[in-house]
């Protein structure tokens, strides 16, 4: 790490005043976990399942781009996996270079981001270090949370709804710069105050997936779940699923997860989710060959949806794709909602369409959260209302690892990365708070 770097990770450590921390050198090169453009065809030929974030992701030295009027550059203290690091780190289903090339055709300020390597992360919590100068709100110094919807706010179509901007990207997904580094790029746009009971990994783990749980749960945008609502929830102990329990049982619903083991199941009935179903242990097979889906298998999981609920599901929360949707449509209640925003296990969708309208079902599309959803769901974890699921922390050198754990489903909830800070535990700043909610902060980190 260069002298600057350590500098300024020594300030962010010692709670440095705005003045210090705006006075700090910047380094002219940074730590950053990357994907290299000419290795995007390295694994071609070979398996989804047997492609090895560890051999595609490396820890390289990235030269300090410049700071555009309307952004800040952070000192990353945390970051996290996200499933889009995977994406990202095993080139599919399209390499993320097509992403930077698109967006460096956009402006001057946007062809930094068209470079041979892609700083990859979706997540950050940190300190602002410099803001550009059309920045007002934010100066350096100041503890941030970030969140990844980057958006032109000059475009009109993101006025409304700013998911719905026709250049609409994920930050570090579909942009340079991302959080896993030891300097981030973001838009001013994109910053968030830390939550103060939280430490700096435990900040970082929530903003991709937490504002995404709270469009698709809470929002209008969304399925905007109401009280005594049952909400059928696919990988409910995974990273967006174990926002969307909590969602749903703070707004006064039932949720019914769908894990894969005992130790899952054990996992939600400990955060209040009393209805669970352990699709292993069950062996449903909805697809009884790589064409044909098996309806009898999708009786069956209904039949055990209303056993565990008492009742159809009023929403259902669609995230694994081709081998679930075909069921999910099938469960959900007359007059009901399936909401989708992924498809893990392939986007190649096929179900049975006389369930849908002859049942007046709805299948509505959610992607990520627009500013205003995003900030309500930091707001949420700052008031100790919806808790983080960091479940293990790793350091950057240990990227790939972490990315390889995601993409095999041996993680629960969220996987941490020390970017700057030395140790876990540090950063925080309202320790009465913390005391109090110590339990479930801390209740995926005692599974992990
Ligand atoms: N559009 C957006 O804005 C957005 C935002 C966040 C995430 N995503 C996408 O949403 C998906 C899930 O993200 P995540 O962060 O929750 O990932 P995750 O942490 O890997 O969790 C996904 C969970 O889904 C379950 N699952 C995986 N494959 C399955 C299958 N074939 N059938 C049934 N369940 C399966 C697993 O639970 P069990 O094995 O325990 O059942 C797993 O824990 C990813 O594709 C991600 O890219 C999209």
């Amino acid at each position: 790490m260069s002298a600057e770097m350590e500098a300024i990770r020594t300030a962010v450590l010692e709670g440095a005043p705005t003045d210090d921390v705006a006075g700090l050198p910047l380094p002219a090169a940074f730590r950053a976990a990357v994907v290299r453009a000419d290795e995007q065809e390295m694994f071609e030929g070979v398996a989804s399942a047997d492609k090895d974030p560890r051999k595609s992701i490396h820890i390289d030295a990235i030269d300090l781009p410049e700071l555009a009027p309307d952004e800040a550059f952070i000192a990353v203290m945390a970051s996290s996996i996200n499933f889009n690091t995977v994406w990202t780190s095993i080139f599919e289903p399209l390499p993320t270079f097509g992403f930077l090339k698109r967006l460096g055709k956009e402006s001057v300020w946007g062809a930094r981001h068209d470079q041979p390597f892609h700083v990859i992360g979706s997540d950050a919590a940190g300190v602002v270090l410099r803001v550009g100068s059309a920045v007002r709100l934010w100066k350096p110094g100041d503890a941030v949370t970030v969140h990844c919807n980057y958006v032109d706010d000059q475009d009109p179509s993101s006025h409304d709804d700013s998911m719905l901007t026709a250049n609409q990207r994920i930050w570090g997904f579909e942009s340079n710069y991302g959080g896993l580094a030891d300097i981030a790029l973001v838009k001013a746009n994109q910053l968030m105050p830390k939550p103060a009971h939280l430490t700096w990994e435990e900040a970082a783990v929530n903003g991709l997936t937490n504002s995404t749980s709270y469009r698709m749960i809470v929002s209008p945008n969304g399925s905007q779940m109401t009280q005594g609502q049952t909400v059928l929830i696919w990988g409910a102990s995974g990273g967006i699923g174990a926002y969307a329990v909590q969602y749903v049982l703070n707004g006064g619903g039932t949720p019914v997860g769908v894990v894969s083991s005992p130790e899952r199941a054990a996992l939600l009935r400990e955060m209040g989710c009393d209805a669970v179903i352990d699709r292993k242990a069950e062996g449903y097979r909805f697809w009884s060959d790589e064409h044909t889906q098996d309806p009898a298998e999708w009786r069956r999981f209904g039949k055990k949806v209303r056993e565990v609920a008492g009742t159809d599901p009023d929403i259902v929360f669609e995230h694994p794709g081709r081998q679930t949707m075909g069921a999910s449509v099938f469960v959900a209640k007359r007059g009901g909602m399936i909401i989708t925003c992924a498809a893990t296990s392939g986007f190649m969708i096929e179900y049975d369409n006389r369930y849908l309208w002859m049942n007046l079902k709805t299948l509505k599309g959610c992607h990520f959260a627009n500013y205003r959803e995003a900030w309500e769901a930091n707001r949420l974890i700052c008031e100790g209302k919806i808790h983080p699921t960091l479940s293990q922390v790793f350091s950057l050198d240990d990227v790939g690892e972490a990315a390889a754990q995601v993409h095999h489903n041996v993680h629960e909830g969220k996987l941490g990365v020390l970017v700057l800070a030395p140790e876990e535990g540090l950063g925080v700043t309202d320790t009465e708070m913390r005391e109090r909610l110590l339990p479930e902060i801390t209740r995926f980190r005692r599974h992990g």
